[in-house]
């Protein structure tokens, strides 16, 4: 996981707007989120996010088979951040493709990694959630700047024959509540110009008490329904990773499904809503706690834009102490990623190098027909 260095805390947001640490904190439970600086973004996030999951799983970056970022705020409309990771990572051999589905964009992009591997087409899978919303919030929309922060999580899938793993999975879309959670400038519906910036509306629009609603109920929904199909009873779910948007929702959430605020793993007060990145930010500080070991059932639940859900079951296998990769593999790694930075930079030069060339000759072929 990554998380920016820079923190704005809820007295930090009260100098400058009419809003207070009392009222973040008792109607989203919010104390703190990081914010990413000038030179961070959701690129560069997710990157540092993938070389703490390669060093943990101790994995070389040119196994990997595909690459998925699930992601709202991608560096640019095209092309996709993914690619950018990939670029940086030297994962020569993978495919690499941004997935929009709001907050729930991890939980989905894992679901999408599972299936990759079910298929038998992939062994191995890097799924990532990064975001940086707060490159896309209102600052003078006191009903919405104060939710948010950035960062990202990543996890590597990789084939198995085990009994553990992804047991069930659950996605959901209800594109009729669109219009409750929306950028609404910026794409083919309503291009940027000077008006639209003007009016903000390159900016989150939210139905604040239209989304707390949807995601009380869907929360407690999508987590009995993923449950039943991976056969268990909610008695057997050890722990349940929900995104990360308000501890109101999530213990709202708690009281529905009849289960202690404890089962769910809770960090919003340090980090916001930090959109897809919260789930794995989440699973991977409830892992460094030591919440998580090998034979529980987990259950990751997302919700977000669009409007989506996602959830998934998983039955965890890796034992809690991080793999010690030998100190020659960490830095076999280092020199692959310098590598992968000289491969980019040689691979661009050549074909600009190479336009040029073309160019010239056409000049010289078309002068000589005259
Ligand atoms: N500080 C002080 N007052 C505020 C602030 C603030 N930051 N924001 C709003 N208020 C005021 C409002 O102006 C309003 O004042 P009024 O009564 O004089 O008009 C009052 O507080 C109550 O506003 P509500 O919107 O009714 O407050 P509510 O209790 O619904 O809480 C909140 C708002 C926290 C946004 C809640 O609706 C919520 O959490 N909704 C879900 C949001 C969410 O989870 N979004 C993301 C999910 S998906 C994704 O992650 C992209």
């Amino acid at each position: 996981m990554y998380a920016p260095q820079q923190v704005l805390t809820n007295e930090d947001l009260a100098r400058r707007m009419e809003t207070s640490d009392e009222w973040i904190r008792s109607r989203t439970g919010i104390e703190r989120r990081h914010v990413a600086e000038a030179h961070e973004t959701t690129a560069q996030m997710a990157i540092e996010a993938a070389h703490e999951a390669l060093r943990v799983a101790d994995a070389d970056p040119r196994e990997i088979d595909l690459i998925i970022v699930g992601t709202t705020t991608p560096d640019h409309i095209f092309p996709a951040t993914a690619c950018e990771v990939q670029n940086a990572l030297g994962a020569t051999r993978a495919g690499a493709f941004d997935l929009s589905a709001g907050c729930s964009g991890f939980v989905y992009a894992l679901v999408m990694g599972h299936q990759a591997i079910a298929s038998g087409e992939h062994t191995l899978v890097l799924v990532i959630g990064s975001d940086t919303l707060t490159r896309v919030v209102n600052w003078q929309d006191r009903s919405t700047c104060v939710l948010f922060g950035d960062g990202a999580g990543a996890v590597l899938l990789r084939a198995s024959d085990g009994p553990s793993g992804v047991l069930a999975t659950l996605l959901g879309s209800d594109g009729s509540g669109g219009d409750a959670l929306i950028i609404p400038a910026g794409g083919s519906a309503m291009p940027a110009t000077a008006e639209t910036v003007e009016r903000c509306l390159h900016t989150i629009q939210m139905d604040g008490q239209e989304v707390f609603r949807f995601a009380t109920r869907i929360i407690a929904q999508a987590t009995e329904q993923v449950t039943k199909r991976a056969g268990l009873k909610m008695a057997d779910v050890a722990l349940i990773v929900p995104h990360q948007a308000n501890l109101r929702i999530i213990d709202t959430a708690a009281k529905r499904l009849k289960l202690p605020l404890d089962r769910f793993a809770v960090n919003l007060q340090e980090y916001g809503n930090t959109s897809a990145a919260s789930v794995p930010i989440a699973l991977c500080e409830a892992i460094s706690a030591g919440r998580i070991s090998p034979g529980k059932n987990i259950v990751l639940v997302g919700f977000g834009a669009g409007l989506t859900w996602a959830a998934v079951v998983l039955k965890w296998s890796i034992p809690p102490e991080e793999a010690t990769s030998p100190a020659y593999r960490v830095w076999w790694r280092w020199l692959l990623y310098r590598w992968a930075s000289l491969r980019s930079r040689s691979r661009h030069t050549t074909r600009r190098l190479l336009v040029k060339l073309i160019r010239v000759a056409d000049r010289r072929s078309s002068s000589n027909h005259h």
